[in-house]
């Protein structure tokens, strides 16, 4: 893929707000990219609960990724992140997580947090490259994969950005 088509397709992505007539399209992302997926209830709380929720279109006007952060306390917390396993590696969660950073500190919010599993090293260079700092580690934060009920669950790596001071 040449960088061109990278450039222009960078230039037309639409982030919107989450609506529940696209949770069939969400789902199908979110039980293609996580081991433990979050169920529909989990994506009609978030809205219910005034989230953070956000889905991006690409320059075909398909939808190829959302992200849920909820904000309190001063900071933001990215809750989830995912983009269609066909569609990555496109910018397309660079695109989303600039914009997350750019509204939390247009909302004057202090940091920005998010837990990432150990073993995803993708997520963590997205993230160390967008200026994330890994901060700690939260021992079997994610449970063990249904049907492995008694496996240790796998250690989280928490992230932060600091946003204060920044414009
Ligand atoms: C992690 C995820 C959101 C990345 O989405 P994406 O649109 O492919 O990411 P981007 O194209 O914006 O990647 C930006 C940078 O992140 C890093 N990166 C992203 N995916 C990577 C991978 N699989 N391997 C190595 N680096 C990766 C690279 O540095 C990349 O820059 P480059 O393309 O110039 O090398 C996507 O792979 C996904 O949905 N995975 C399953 C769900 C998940 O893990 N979510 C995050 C949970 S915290």
């Amino acid at each position: 893929m040449s960088a061109r088509w990278r450039e222009n397709d960078r230039d037309i992505r639409q982030l919107s707000p989450m609506k529940l007539e696209q949770l069939d399209a969400v789902m199908a992302i979110e039980t293609a990219s996580h081991v433990r997926p979050w169920t529909r209830g989990n994506f009609t709380d978030a809205l219910a609960s005034g989230y953070l929720a956000d889905v991006l279109f690409d320059a075909h006007d398909s939808l190829v990724g959302y992200c849920v952060a909820a904000a309190g306390a001063g900071e933001m917390h990215l809750l989830n992140l995912s983009v269609a396993p066909a569609h990555r590696q496109r910018g397309h969660a660079s695109f989303m997580m600039r914009e997350l950073i750019s509204r939390s500190r247009a909302k004057r919010l202090e940091q920005l947090w998010l837990e990432v599993r150990v073993s995803n090293q993708g997520a963590r260079r997205l993230y160390r490259e967008l200026g994330f700092d890994e901060v700690g580690l939260r021992p079997a934060y994610y449970p063990a994969p249904a049907g492995k009920a008694k496996a240790r669950g796998e250690d989280a790596v928490l992230m932060r950005m600091a946003l204060e001071g920044m414009v």
